[in-house]
């Protein structure tokens, strides 16, 4: 058990066994604005509050995209590691360009990040199933109230030592298939990581959360028949020794960790599919004995493993409520890579201390 701050006399100190998800945050944040056509220089300050003008438009019309990304301190103390952070970057412009907000070059997008998590590495929780989580975010800030694309943004990045996303911790969670809800169709902003789609995932959540359930689980909105993905998080199925994720459809978020789960899995000898699977079919391998287990996969989630399903009434217990085999492999391996315990064969981890 650690605290962070580390090493920072003065500073109230949190008790790295206890820190929950994204309710403390780091001394600084960076900011950095666009007019006139082009991002201005990007600036590292004392975290403050943003003030913005009633009338902006991300009040409004929900112009906004964000990322999410985990720094961890390695083996060596000096080490600060990320993990696949040229995929965030690449999907944040993605998002930028579904949401008509102007990209940010890369190169500086890195370079700035970096220099934010090193001014702050003394924040960086170093127990098991800790990390520093990396939020970008834009927000397009003019002040008018007709519906149009901005032409001012606020660019800005703030961290947060984090422990596990959900209130079970790594434990498996109880999931609510919904029908009666969707969150995106073809041609809509589902795969962009914008906040409207969270917003709209609201309602079906409170509804689950009180029945007991900790996340719902999205169906297609045109057939209501394939499976999506979970509210903050992408999932797989393990049907036997063979694990299945739904395709990337343009309807959800194409996941860091669900792109690396696919590498891994198969590297632990398991049969990787990506393609469509219904809710019949999950229900039919539940009953017949197939399904060995389900987990979702996510930044902030990393591997979670699902205790049971809900459909239309009716409850269906996974891997007897255990975390299975995949699972926990996967987490292992996963978590192994991200600080550093194991090697990564891939270059996925960025070291970005010294
Ligand atoms: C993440 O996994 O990093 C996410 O952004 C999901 C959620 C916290 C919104």
């Amino acid at each position: 058990m650690g605290r962070v701050p580390r090493n920072r006399p003065g500073l109230e100190t949190y008790d790295e066994d206890s820190l929950g998800f994204g309710r403390i945050f780091t001394e600084h944040m960076l900011t950095m604005r666009y007019r006139d056509g082009a991002w201005q220089k990007a600036e590292i300050k004392p975290l403050e509050n943003i003030v913005l003008h009633p009338a902006a438009l991300i009040f409004h019309y929900s112009q906004q995209v964000f990322e999410g990304l985990k720094a961890f301190v390695g083996q060596n103390p000096d080490d600060i590691l990320l993990f696949r952070p040229d995929k965030n970057i690449a999907r944040f412009n993605r998002s930028c360009q579904r949401m008509c907000i102007p990209t940010i070059d890369p190169e500086l997008f890195m370079e700035q990040m970096s220099a934010l998590v090193r001014l702050d590495r003394d924040w960086i929780p170093q127990s098991p199933g800790t990390s520093l989580y990396i939020r970008p975010t834009v927000i397009a800030t003019d002040p008018f109230v007709g519906v149009k694309t901005g032409s001012e943004y606020l660019f800005y990045i703030i961290l947060s030592p984090v422990g596990a996303y959900y209130p079970e911790g790594f434990a498996p969670v109880k999931i609510m298939v919904t029908d009666k809800y969707v969150r995106a169709c073809r041609g809509g902003v589902g795969e962009a990581k914008t906040g409207c789609n969270y917003a709209a995932s609201l309602l079906a959540a409170e509804e689950a959360h009180a029945e007991g359930f900790t996340q719902v689980l999205w169906l297609n909105a045109v057939d209501k028949a394939s499976i999506e993905e979970v509210g903050t998080s992408n999932i797989f199925f393990r049907i036997n020794d063979r694990i299945i994720t739904p395709p990337l459809s343009g309807t959800i978020l194409p996941g860091v960790t669900r792109e690396s789960v696919l590498q891994l899995a198969c590297d632990l000898g398991y049969e990787c599919r990506e393609e469509n699977i219904t809710i019949d079919q999950v229900i039919q391998a539940a009953q017949d004995g197939s399904l060995k287990e389900v987990f979702g996969s996510g930044t902030a989630a990393v591997i979670s493993p699902v205790s049971s399903l809900r459909y239309r009434g009716k409850d269906y217990t996974i891997a007897d409520g255990k975390t299975g085999e995949a699972a926990h492999k996967l987490f292992e391996r996963l978590t192994a890579m991200q600080t550093g315990r194991e090697p990564d064969p891939y270059g996925w981890v960025v070291n970005i201390g010294k």
